[in-house]
């Protein structure tokens, strides 16, 4: 939970598995840019969780009460995540088909970066899932980064001004984001 001055807990949730992933090497740069102001964790284990079955909710799998445990946890959540064949990538559907029905998750402010604006299908149907789950979406469109082709690493990425600006309007658009939902009054996990 975090207090005026404390640092933003965020969870970051990416949508590619490959150790080599453009999306997980962003999230990384981003926790490196915004400490100590927010602690973002990166979730390098979603490719642990089962295919999502309604049949094994009541009794949630270890991996999935991590996940929840996590979402509870954090203030605000960041998403990055590839587009697969004009879709959204299987790992971060099934990750949020494991949150549909987990009331921590309701009004949670979450925020998109996109590092293939190009890639505009994915992230249409990325921005309909969150809406439809309730979270607290900022942004008309997600934050865009060209990093597709850009032949940037993390370090590359965490020293890149243009990276650090699009991290500081993200997270500046969810401690928004936080601050109107605790003047109108909505109760959000963690309980503020
Ligand atoms: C199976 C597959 C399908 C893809 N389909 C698309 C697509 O429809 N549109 C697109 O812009 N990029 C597509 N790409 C490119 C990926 O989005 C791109 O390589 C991205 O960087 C992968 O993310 P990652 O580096 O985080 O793993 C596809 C890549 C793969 C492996």
């Amino acid at each position: 939970m975090t207090g005026p001055h404390s640092p933003l807990q965020v969870l970051a949730l990416c949508g590619s598995l490959r150790k080599a992933s453009l999306n997980a090497a962003l999230l990384r740069a981003a926790a490196r840019i915004a400490a100590p102001d927010a602690d973002i964790e990166v979730a390098d284990w979603l490719g642990r969780l089962p295919l999502f079955n309604p049949d094994l909710e009541a009794e949630s799998p270890l991996a999935v009460q991590a996940l929840h445990l996590a979402v509870a946890h954090a203030d605000a959540i960041l998403v990055a995540t590839p587009e697969y064949a004009h879709g959204v990538s299987g790992s971060i559907k099934n990750a949020l088909d494991w949150l549909v029905s987990f009331e921590p998750f309701i009004h949670k402010p979450v925020a998109v970066i996109n590092a293939s604006p190009r890639a505009h299908h994915a992230d249409d149907a990325l921005r309909e899932t969150l809406r439809t789950m309730s979270a607290g979406l900022v942004g008309e469109r997600s934050f865009a980064l060209p990093l597709l082709g850009a032949q940037l690493d993390e370090d590359a990425m965490a020293a890149s001004p243009a990276v650090a600006a699009v991290v500081a309007e993200a997270l500046a658009a969810l401690r928004a984001e936080i601050a109107r939902q605790g003047d109108a009054g909505i109760p959000v996990f963690p309980l503020r």
